[in-house]
Formats: C-alpha cells, structure tokens, sequence
C-alpha cells in the first residue's frame, strides 16, 4: 500500500486535464497490452501506434524489452521484480495519459493485481485506461519463438519463464480481446480503433 510521503506537497499546473485537451484536441488514455512472449501484443501495439500517430493522434509505445534497457534495468522475472516493473510503467503510462498522449504499453504484465492495480491507478486519477488482451495458446506462441525463448526456457536455460515455468493470468473482462493466431494486424488495429472510437476516446 503506497504511502503519502512526509513533507511533500502536490503542486497544480497552471492548466487543468479538460483545458489541456482541448488544445491538444486529444483525449490521453492508456491502452494496456497484456499476453504471453510471442503473443504479438508489441508487433500489434507498435502498428496501433503507426495508426494513431498518422490520423493525427499522438501516441508513445513503451514496451517490455526496450524499458528493461533503462529504467527497468535493474529488474529480473521474478514475481517480485516483474510487479514493480509492472508498477513503474502504471505511472509512467499514467504521466503520458496525463500528458495527453496516447500510452500504448506492451509488457507480458503475467499477474492479474499487478494489471488491477494499474487500471486502479488510473481510474483513482481519472485517466482511461483500456485493457487489450493479446491472447494465443502456449503451443501456437512457443511454434513462432522469434527470439528462440521457449526453447531455451524448455531447456532449462530461462528459469522462471511466462507460459513454460512461470504462471500467465488470463485477464477476465478486458476491453478489447484480440486472439492473434485468427486476426491479422490490420484486423487488430482496427478492432481497437472502433472500439476506441465507439468509446469516444479518439476522433
Ligand atoms: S513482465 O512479465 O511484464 O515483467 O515482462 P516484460 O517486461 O514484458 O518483459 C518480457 C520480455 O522479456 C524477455 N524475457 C522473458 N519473458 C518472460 N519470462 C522470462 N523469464 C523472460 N526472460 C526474458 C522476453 O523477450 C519478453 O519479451 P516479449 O516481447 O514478451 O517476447
């Protein structure tokens, strides 16, 4: 449970959220990718971001593998580790929502609290947050391994990894659910675009 910390006071912007947007002539949101390595979720957030950014909405991708290069590059996979990477980028993505941006994360975000307690983060500030669920089966993700992980993971050489030796909590009520072996990217992207539409959260 976070704490307020002892003597330290929150200091208010000269230009409220509504006020910002209307300038922007944007709405910030968080979209939250979750699913299994080799799900698809950073291929299908970086095309959402392509979408986003050339109908003229500003969007920034943050994803798992290129935040573990710098600010998360002290964490591992353990539970532990994985819940206070997860925790980090709720306020990061929270600061480019708040911002005005589009935050497109992409982390495999394995535990189900650690994704609730970014959708609490973000509903405690107001901000949309908006669930996508990049789901495929174990066996279809480890067929593709671009990186060679699962087998690695299978040979003993990736102790503690997602789907082979370490859990993945399917999301229970996402926003949107894409199952990436039966949907191209284009289909994807566009799935959430209406739905992102349909919710007023883009024009
Ligand atoms: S997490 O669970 O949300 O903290 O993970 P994330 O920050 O998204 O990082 C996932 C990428 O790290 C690589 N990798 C592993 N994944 C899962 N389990 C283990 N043990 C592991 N070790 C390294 C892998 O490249 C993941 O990238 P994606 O894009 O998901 O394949």
């Amino acid at each position: 449970m976070a704490s307020t910390p002892a003597n330290i006071t929150w200091h208010e912007g000269h230009v409220s959220r509504s006020e910002r947007a209307q300038l922007l002539k944007q709405t910030g949101l968080t979209v939250w990718f979750t699913g299994l390595s080799a799900s698809g979720k950073s291929t299908i957030a970086s095309a959402l971001e392509q979408h986003l950014l050339h109908r003229g909405v500003n969007a920034y991708r943050l994803d798992g593998d290129n935040i573990r290069f710098g600010l998360n590059k002290n964490l591992g996979f353990s539970p532990e580790d994985r819940a206070e990477n997860i925790r980090r980028i709720a306020e990061v993505s929270l600061l480019f929502a708040d911002s005005g941006t589009v935050a497109i994360t992409s982390f495999i975000s394995p535990y189900r609290a650690d994704r609730d307690s970014a959708r609490k983060l973000h509903a405690d500030a107001g901000i949309p947050f908006v669930e996508v669920y990049a789901d495929v089966p174990v066996s279809v993700a480890e067929e593709r391994d671009p990186k060679g992980l699962y087998k690695k993971a299978r040979a003993g050489e990736i102790p503690g990894f997602t789907g082979v030796s370490a859990p993945y909590e399917e999301p229970e009520r996402p926003e949107v659910h894409i199952r990436t072996d039966r949907t191209t990217i284009a289909e994807a992207v566009q799935q959430i675009a209406a739905f992102l539409e349909a919710r007023k959260l883009i024009f």
